[in-house]
């Protein structure tokens, strides 16, 4: 174990974080890449509710139960499901028949409560003709029929990506208060959540160049290749595409904007990959202020075969409570039956909230900790209010980096460009610890 006893506390220059930068800092970066965001007769921006997870663990059931608390609190809520594989009006019970679909835009359900299930037949109408046109001619030409060329050419991430313009369009709008994300497994979750910056790369470094090569070659290729090259509406389709987007990053990346809510069972397996989850939103800069556990064993249950079940599930929650502190992590009990419908999923909400809390309330506005590029190293910087010069404790555990703080203990994850170093020294600068991390020696 490393003790940070040669702690400096110099000042700092002014450096890049990656996932943790200053409220203001945000704010002005927000405001000049966003100047929409702020609906002039609302008091407050369109939060956003982002909940996330391993498969299964419940994600959908808790975000269909926030958007009934928050809608019955008074706020005009949308729950969007951006998982392709939709299962938000199965959640809420409201049968196949009835809707057919329709939930493609947003459908009012209950008073002050809409959902929405993005379907990419439904945009591809809308937003990717140009595109679509021209992906279905190219498969044409290598002899698939009409409809296997259409089919074909939905590709994975057309979706996600339309769900974000929905994103952008609504925080522009002041059609919803809250706007709820009911995502698909955590990497898919991750992939939305990275879509504006890759596309923002793909703009800067690619489109022009290709658009440009193509402009001069077009003439000559005609005559050379059987295959059609993309006309320019197929870029003016992308570029459209793409400012539908602008400033989305930035909404997602504000705290005061976006939230991420993480829903884990009390499982290790469920775990480690809630931690992960945990570490790449906030290498993202995404910040996460909650964290669900479901499906607990209610105490009432005593069957000997739920015993054992029980004792690791307590064991495994306070591993959750000790790696997530400071993060407030709430629970879910298991119900004797499906949360299947409006009623159940109230019933859900009062097991996660107090009839008056307010869940899209902005409790945090960083991440605890954040990962710095420095140089020839890397460092993590966590915030530290009250440690004192000798009484931190370092060291790293698998993939993760241990801090010690008299009784507590904090574990972080650590991503993989990092798990190989070791912590090689600490300095306390201002409220923050900044730990080293080098090859070990
Ligand atoms: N606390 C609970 N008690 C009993 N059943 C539950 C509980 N939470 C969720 N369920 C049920 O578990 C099933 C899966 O839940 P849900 O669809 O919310 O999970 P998910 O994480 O969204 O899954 P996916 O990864 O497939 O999107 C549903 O049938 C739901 O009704
Ligand atoms: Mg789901």
């Amino acid at each position: 174990m490393l003790k940070a006893n040669a702690i400096e506390t110099s000042m700092s220059r002014k450096k890049q974080s990656v996932g943790q930068r200053g409220l203001q800092a945000r704010q002005s970066a927000l405001n000049k890449r966003a100047p929409k965001c702020r609906p002039p007769h609302l008091n407050s921006y369109m939060r956003i509710l982002l909940f996330s997870g391993k498969g299964g663990v419940g994600k959908t059931s808790v975000a269909a139960a926030t958007a009934v608390h928050l809608a019955e609190a008074g706020k005009r809520t949308l729950v969007m499901s951006v998982d392709p594989a939709h299962s938000l009006a199965d959640s809420f019970d409201l049968g196949g028949a009835l809707f057919h679909g329709n939930t493609s835009e947003p459908t009012q359900i209950a008073n002050r409560l809409f959902i929405q299930e993005v379907n990419i037949n439904h945009e591809i109408k809308q937003y990717w003709t140009d595109i679509s046109a021209y992906v279905t001619s190219v498969l044409r030409t290598t002899g698939l029929s009409g409809v296997e060329a259409e089919e074909m050419a939905i590709f994975p991430g057309m979706e996600e990506l339309s769900a974000m313009m929905y994103v952008n369009k609504y925080r522009k709008s002041d059609e919803f208060e809250i706007l709820i994300l009911d995502c698909a497994p955590t990497a898919e979750s991750l992939r939305f959540i990275s879509l504006p910056t890759a596309l923002d790369w793909y703009m800067k470094h690619i489109f022009h160049l290709e658009r440009g090569i193509l402009k001069t070659v077009r003439p000559l290729a005609k005559h050379l290749t059987p295959v059609e090259l993309p006309p320019d509406s197929y870029f003016r389709n992308i570029q459209g595409l793409f400012e539908k987007l602008e400033g989305v990053d930035a909404v997602l990346e504000e705290p005061a904007i976006t939230s991420v809510r993480l829903v884990t069972n009390a499982e290790k397996m469920v775990l480690r990959e809630t931690q992960r989850a945990f570490v790449y939103f906030s290498l993202h800069g995404l910040v996460v202020d909650g964290i669900v556990v479901n499906r607990l064993i209610p105490e009432e249950v005593a069957d000997r075969f739920f015993e054992k079940w029980r004792r690791s599930q307590a064991k495994t929650l306070a591993e959750i409570e000790e790696y997530f502190a400071p993060v407030p992590v709430r629970r879910i009990p298991m119900f004797c039956e499906e949360v299947l419908g409006y009623d159940r999923l109230r019933e859900m909400a009062q097991k996660v909230y107090e009839p008056s809390e307010d869940p899209a309330a902005v409790t945090r506005t960083s991440t605890p900790f954040s990962f710095v590029r420095e140089g020839d190293h890397y460092e993590v910087q966590l915030d530290f209010p009250f440690a004192e010069k000798g009484e931190i404790g370092l060291f790293r555990k698998e993939d993760e980096l241990v801090v010690e703080i008299g009784t507590i203990r904090r574990h972080i994850g650590l991503p993989t460009t990092m798990t190989g170093l070791a912590p090689a020294k600490a300095r306390l600068t201002g409220r923050k610890l900044r730990v080293e991390m080098r090859e070990p020696i």
